[in-house]
């Protein structure tokens, strides 16, 4: 054998040898799946990187649309108050029963500003591996820009302000007919 076919053959070998390492590792079961066992600073950043770079890319495209309209906006505070507080919170709420057990960390929203063409992205088509859902199943895309239009507004707002606009929302089908809204009227406004 000439030296370069050494050389190939010894880079075949050691990616055979890792490829089938690599297989048993997953195989043998000793990857702890569980969710309060982070991952390695190495990992997490490459998985950091992962989203954002695919969320940035995917989101480029989207055309964002007038989110001004009070209605639009009000609608998404309805959508938000049903949804999303357990994992997202709300103005001056500083923890829920499903939070500290997520891994990843969802973020405040309500004290975190979000791109809207990316937060649309997300919001429409959900984070894998995470407990971010893909809402798009689910919901029109209007109803998800109304979400994004609120999510615009929510860092700026008061516990008193937040409450005061869920209580404005309009009605909504798929609202929890039990579920609080803050003034005594169930999502259905009765
Ligand atoms: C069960 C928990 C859960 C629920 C419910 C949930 N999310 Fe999320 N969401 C997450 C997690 C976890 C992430 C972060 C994922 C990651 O970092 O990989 C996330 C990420 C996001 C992001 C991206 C934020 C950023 O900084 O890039 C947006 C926007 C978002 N969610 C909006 C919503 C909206 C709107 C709702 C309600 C319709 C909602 N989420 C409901 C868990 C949830």
């Amino acid at each position: 054998m000439n030296r370069l076919n050494i050389i190939l053959a010894t880079v075949a070998s050691v990616t055979v040898v890792g490829t089938l390492g690599a297989a048993a590792f997953v195989y043998s079961g000793a990857y702890n799946i569980g969710a309060d066992d982070p991952h390695s600073k190495a990992t997490y950043a490459v998985l950091e990187v992962l989203r954002k770079r695919s969320i940035h890319a995917h989101a480029s495209a989207i055309t964002v649309p007038d989110l001004s309209d009070p209605q639009l906006i009000l609608k998404g505070a309805g959508q938000y108050a049903a949804m999303c507080t357990e994992c997202h919170l709300k103005p001056g709420q500083k923890d829920s029963e499903l939070r500290p057990g997520l891994y990843p960390q969802p973020p405040n929203l309500s004290q975190t500003r979000v791109d809207p063409a990316q937060a649309f992205w997300v919001i429409k088509h959900g984070i894998k591996m995470s407990a971010m859902p893909a809402w798009g199943g689910s919901h029109d895309d209007m109803t998800i820009w109304s979400m994004v239009a609120f999510l615009q507004k929510l860092p700026e707002l008061t516990p008193a302000s937040y409450k005061a606009m869920v209580a404005q929302a309009p009605p909504d089908e798929d609202m929890d007919p039990d579920m609080d809204m803050g003034d005594g009227r169930d999502p259905k406004g009765h």
